[in-house]
């Protein structure tokens, strides 16, 4: 029987990035909660304009579509600030009780990332509680202007509560200027809306599909789980929503109630600073002597090609890429996601068409980790083991994260770093410690189930400035060719940490709870 999910229980933005919904502009508030009572009556006002993850449409009975959509969530200090009761709040998981900044050793969140160089906003220390991020509120809108009516509806309830609650000013927006939101908006591109982000790759294409998601869901091959048969199915849907079984069958750890967790959900946002003059130089300077050319090396860098976010597994050279183009220009919208999505690194285990250090390839692996060398192959040839496992992607599945947030900022000048650009990204799992913080560790900043040493993710590893301990990676090539593997050598850090935290993101239910002071953990 296919999975029901309570959607009215359920905040919008857990289900839909909407981004791709009509929604291309967005501003994330913070607020501080001065006084309990206020910042729990403040917590209901708004709850009443929640989004929720409901299907629109303009039958009679349904939901329209809002002209801007609201959302909410909390940190551990602000859940505290509102008094829900220790017996809950002891049931949250550590590295959501440290917060993200505690974390940093474990995020590889050092040098020019580390959290001295966050925006003020997030220099908070919990020892001045009047400086700490409690709240998180997302407003999405379908036009600038419908942003700022949205601004101002929130600006209007904070009002009302006498200082009970505040903003937070503190976000670095352009030239310095310290501002009480952090905007973001879809990249234009001579005057056209787009799906890039900053160094010029197609963003926001793969997101997992989980069961009960409503039918605007997308297919879930390439995007659920890969069986043993090769077919896909949908994730478990514990793997992002709390009180629902996950991919090993259980139940992830959440606090009590039942009705704080259930249909909740953990939510870390990043502020991310893209180095796009480096970027650029990098690539160029590398560009003009790799053997395939500067826009082969730029998908190398993701697994992905910047113009249309073709899957090097499918388009692993110029010629194929002419291939998936005239293909991906004939098919519609089903047939563009099959061809974007639907793939496998299965005929590629020795990165040759995708390298290892490929963004992509590092965040989500797919069933490429469930393989061992064939002692009875071809020298350097990998093959399919006896799977262990079910499902050959069980390693992958349990790290999925879904992704939310947009660029913000405009580039001004492609032969700078400094300036206000970059992406805010917002990971949703159930489990913070083995979904987001272990992708970032283990897979991000270090390479070993890879088979790939100490080399890092190419476009967001914390690649180390020190000249003793340079980055570097290597782009593998079939092993059965005469070609040499290409060593990308004194790899600069192209991503910079700039501010984030860790939020609770609750169902309905439990935003009027909270709200009412009515959890009874007993
Ligand atoms: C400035 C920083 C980043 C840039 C420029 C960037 C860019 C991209 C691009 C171009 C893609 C391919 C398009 C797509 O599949 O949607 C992608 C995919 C993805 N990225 Fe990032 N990303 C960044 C940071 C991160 C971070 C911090 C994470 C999580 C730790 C992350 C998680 C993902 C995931 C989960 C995918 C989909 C992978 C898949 O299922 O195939 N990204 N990113």
């Amino acid at each position: 029987m296919t999975k029901q999910l309570d959607l009215l229980d359920i905040q919008g933005n857990v289900i839909r990035a909407y981004g791709r919904f009509g929604y291309p502009v967005a501003r994330y508030v913070f607020l501080n909660i001065r006084h309990s009572a206020a910042g729990r009556e403040f917590v209901g006002e708004i709850t009443k304009k929640v989004t929720t993850s409901v299907d629109w449409g303009d039958n009679p009975g349904q939901i329209k579509q809002p002209n801007w959509t609201v959302n909410m969530a909390f940190t551990y200090q602000g859940l505290k600030e509102l008094e829900v009761p220790t017996a809950s709040l002891i049931g949250f998981s550590a590295e959501f009780v440290a917060g993200m900044k505690q974390r940093k050793d474990i995020l590889g969140d050092d040098g020019v990332s580390s959290p001295e160089h966050w925006d003020p906003i997030w220099q908070g220390n919990r020892e001045e509680r009047q400086k700490d991020v409690h709240i998180f509120i997302s407003l999405n809108a379908r036009l600038p202007e419908l942003m700022e009516e949205s601004f101002a509806w929130l600006k209007g309830v904070v009002e009302k509560y006498q200082g009970g609650v505040v903003i937070l000013g503190g976000n670095r927006g352009d030239d310095g200027a310290l501002l009480d939101y952090q905007d973001v908006k879809i990249v234009m591109e001579n005057g056209k809306p787009t799906a890039k982000e900053h160094f010029g790759y197609t963003d926001g294409i793969s997101d997992p599909v989980f069961e009960g998601m409503p039918h605007g869901a997308q297919s879930p091959n390439g995007r659920g789980k890969q069986m043993a048969d090769g077919s896909w199915e949908a994730l478990a849907t514990g793997e992002f929503l709390l009180g629902h079984i996950d991919e090993a069958k259980e139940y992830p750890p959440a606090p009590g109630p039942i009705l704080l967790s259930r249909n909740g959900t953990y939510m870390v946002y990043r502020k991310l600073h893209e180095n796009v003059a480096t970027f650029d130089a990098y690539l160029n300077e590398h560009g003009k002597k790799y053997p395939g050319g500067k826009e082969l090396l730029a998908a190398k860098f993701v697994g992905r090609w910047r113009d249309n976010g073709a899957p090097l597994s499918r388009a692993p050279d110029e010629p194929s890429k002419i291939k998936f183009d005239a293909q991906f220009a004939a098919a519609d919208h089903a047939g563009r996601d099959t061809l974007l999505s639907d793939y496998t690194y299965d005929d590629d285990m020795s990165g040759a068409k995708c390298p290892f250090s490929a963004h992509v390839r590092r965040i989500n692996p797919r069933a490429s980790l469930e393989m061992i060398r064939d002692e009875g192959d071809t020298p350097g040839s990998l093959k399919r083991s006896v799977c262990a496992f079910d499902t050959p992607g069980a390693l992958s599945n349990r790290r999925r994260l879904l992704r939310r947030g947009l660029p913000y900022g405009d580039v001004k000048d492609r032969t700078r770093d400094d300036g206000n650009h970059g992406i805010i990204i917002m990971m949703i799992n159930a489990d913070i410690n083995r979904q987001f913080e272990f992708v970032q560790q283990q897979w991000i900043n270090y390479g070993n189930d890879f088979k790939a040493g100490n080399d890092k993710d190419i476009i967001l590893g914390n690649h180390s400035a020190d000249e003793k301990f340079p980055s570097k990676a290597v782009l593998q090539v079939d092993p059965n060719s005469d070609h040499a593997p290409y060593f990308l050598s004194r790899i600069p850090r192209l991503v910079e940490t700039r501010g984030g935290d860790y939020f609770f993101v609750p169902s309905m239910t439990a935003l009027r709870m909270i709200a009412r002071g009515v959890i009874d953990p007993t």
